[in-house]
């Protein structure tokens, strides 16, 4: 802690950055982050993986895992405003505070932007950096471009609960389907007991035949991504896991507005297939 002419002690003013490691840690945790990791005064971790805890214990011995105020069949809103507590009183103190989190740090992670959130309003400079999630892993391994046909990305409980609108012409994303309709920490899952109520939305507008894909994605290095395609029919047979995204591709082709085409001046060849 740097000193004043008199010898006393001077606090540092303490900021926060929130990094993530990627999906597959090893390969995907960024030169950048490692600089940040390394230049913290505090590190924070939320990581799903042992070789991705490994690797930030490496880094920075101390690391302390967010992962304790989880409590079985607790509420997870709960456990995040611990976490996000936890951060605040370090960036309090004066730490130059980093907080990590497996993926993109800022996608489908409440915490991370409640920390950013709170910090910024509490007067300290407070920062996230992006990294590649597991959507940005799905594009890769299953060829699906957002650009064409369009894509949609929601988190599966709150796609019904909040009945969002079904477009049958983009693809479809539905995050953390392992534990449909269950607000609850469960490190397994609720091993899809709620999943009919999710299948019997879908099938409001995509065929039972429809296939659909479980994808997993490679977390170790020199390991396959899991795709399962099945039909949509028998999602409620299929296993779910809390890593589980499901990917729902159109079921029908783009319908041309051939006059707004028209009036733009755009040639039908010039557009992307
Ligand atoms: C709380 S979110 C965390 C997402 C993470 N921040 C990211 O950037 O991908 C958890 C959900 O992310 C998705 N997810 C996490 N790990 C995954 C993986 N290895 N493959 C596919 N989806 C994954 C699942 O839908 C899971 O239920």
């Amino acid at each position: 802690m740097p000193r004043e002419a008199s010898g006393r002690m001077i606090k540092e003013k303490g900021s926060l950055v929130v990094v993530g490691t990627g999906i597959r840690t090893v390969g995907q945790l960024t030169g950048d982050t490692i600089a940040r990791l390394k230049t913290s005064t505090k590190v924070f971790y939320i990581i799903a993986d042992l070789v991705g805890e490994q690797v930030i214990k490496q880094i920075q011995p101390a690391a302390e895992s967010l992962g304790r105020f989880y409590r079985l069949g607790r509420n997870r809103r709960e456990a995040y405003d611990a976490m996000v507590e936890r951060i605040m009183s370090a960036v309090r103190d004066g730490h130059r505070t980093c907080c990590a989190a497996y993926g993109h740090p800022g996608v489908f992670a409440f915490p991370t932007h409640e920390a950013i959130r709170r910090a910024r309003a509490e007067g300290f400079e407070a920062t996230m950096y992006p990294a590649v999630s597991a959507e940005d892993c799905l594009f890769a391994d299953l060829g699906v471009d957002p650009a064409n046909p369009g894509c949609n990305s929601h988190e599966a409980t709150r796609f019904v609960l909040y009945k969002k609108a079904v477009d049958p012409s983009s693809g479809l994303i539905l995050w953390q389907v392992g534990m449909f309709g269950d607000a609850t920490y469960r490190p397994e899952g609720n091993r899809g007991q709620w999943i009919h109520v999710l299948v019997d939305r879908l099938l409001q507008h995509y065929p039972e035949d429809h296939q659909v894909t479980l994808y997993e994605a490679a977390v170790f290095i020199n390991c396959p991504p899991r795709i399962e395609r099945i039909a949509l029919g028998k999602l409620a047979d299929a296993e779910l896991t809390p890593a589980t995204t499901l990917y729902v591709p159109p079921a029908r082709g783009d319908v041309l507005d051939e006059e707004t085409c028209a009036a733009l001046g755009i040639e039908r060849a010039a557009l992307a297939r």
